[in-house]
């Protein structure tokens, strides 16, 4: 040591002005507080630029950015993020793919059941059910009901639990008990906000459909084939393994799109009817379905219910009918369920229609077991 210290006064005072000369330049790289503080704010500045671009993007279709603007916004806040790592969270709209899960998904249970619904196919049907409704509630035998009538999504119905406006769990519908916590898969889906918009409750349980849209399901088969891969039977099925993918990478590979109708458990907020639950569904940053109508008495439901026979085939999503809900939450409530549903909704299906065709070709698929599926092409 004092050997050593003998070999530094040869050099006289040189390395002590070299080494104050480091600690004043190591000292300036370190970012003072102010740098920090900007950066804090410019990153805040900066998510809400990027959440409103999302949102005008996957829930208005109304961009308001270009792609370029866009990505410049993402790679600056990337790149703050980078600086000042203790600055990102996981609301980040940079955190929406997480790291691929190594084991089953985790149990969700509901604190309120998810039912499904009974089916109606005809206006008999329909008159039938309302008749018993009416009864129930002790009304006039010819009041007419208000009602909500909105597409039946073809997809899988999924729970969004936010507290305090901020995206908690996600979880499948399960059994309607207990589901699957599916959270790091469906923060990849652009539509769902990750932070709600707006005023926000201190608890709120959205609910909708997951699904994939017509186009990405052309799209992704066309893919497949092109790979000589098994393409995917129905958009229902495609959207359900998207779900349920160990990566949430693949999940976001897949476009799915999530449309909200209904809440579960709610605190902090009161609601009246289903056409404003939807309104504050739509408020608070969710896409609602374009399509969704206030009907007044039967008449108006049957003429939803032509008009969606065949405007169904004009959009892009899958859907599988109509829902036909009673609008005023205080009747739904005096309604109340049964074991598997409620009894203040029912499900339109539409009949398979009879058309003559052509059959133009016959394909046989060879399966994995070696099982032939000849196909029909028509
Ligand atoms: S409301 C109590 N609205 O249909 C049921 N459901 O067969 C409340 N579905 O599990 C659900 N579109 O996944 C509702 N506009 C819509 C719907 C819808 C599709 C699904 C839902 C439910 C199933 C019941």
């Amino acid at each position: 040591m004092i050997h050593s210290l003998h070999r530094w006064k040869r050099f006289g005072l040189l390395p002590i002005l070299l080494l104050t000369i480091l600690a004043v330049s190591i000292h300036a790289n370190a970012a003072p507080e102010s740098t920090f503080a900007a950066a804090k704010i410019e990153v805040q500045k900066l998510r809400k630029q990027i959440n409103d671009a999302n949102y005008r993007y996957y829930v208005l279709d109304k961009p308001n950015l270009s792609d370029a603007q866009y990505d410049k916004l993402k790679h600056r806040l990337i790149e703050l993020e980078t600086e000042f790592p203790q600055l990102i969270t996981p609301d980040s709209p940079t955190q929406r793919v997480g790291a691929p899960l190594d084991g089953d998904f985790p149990k969700a249970p509901h604190s309120i059941p998810m039912l499904s619904l009974q089916d109606v196919r005809t206006k008999s049907e329909f008159v039938k059910w309302q008749s018993q409704i009416i009864d129930q509630l002790k009304l006039k035998p010819d009041t007419a009901i208000n009602y909500v009538c909105e597409p039946k999504l073809d997809g899988l119905s999924m729970s969004l639990l936010y507290k305090n406006g901020h995206l908690i769990r996600a979880s499948t519908r399960g059994n309607g008990r207990v589901g699957e916590d599916v959270t790091n898969n469906v923060r990849t889906i652009n539509s769902i906000p990750l932070v709600l918009r707006g005023t926000v409750p201190q608890l709120i349980e959205v609910r909708g459909e997951v699904f994939m849209p017509l186009s990405q399901f052309n799209q992704q088969n066309a893919k497949l084939a092109a790979q000589n891969e098994q393409p995917f039977s129905t958009p229902r099925n495609a959207a359900a393994g998207a779900v349920r993918q160990l990566d949430p990478k693949v999940t976001k590979s897949r476009g799915l799109m999530f449309i909200a109708y209904a809440v579960g458990e709610t605190q902090g907020i009161t609601l009246s009817s289903q056409w404003q639950l939807l309104q504050t569904l739509k408020d608070l940053g969710f896409r609602v379905n374009a399509h969704n109508q206030q009907c007044h008495g039967i008449g108006e439901v049957e003429t939803y219910i032509s008009n969606w026979r065949t405007e169904r085939y004009k959009v892009d999503f899958p859907t599988d009918g109509a829902v036909i809900k009673v609008n005023s939450l205080a009747l739904q409530h005096q309604l109340g369920a049964n074991v598997q549903e409620p009894r203040w909704a029912v499900a339109w299906k539409y009949n398979p229609e009879e058309k003559i065709t052509k059959v133009l070709s016959i394909d046989v698929s060879v399966g994995r077991t070696g099982a032939l599926t000849p196909v029909a092409n028509l």
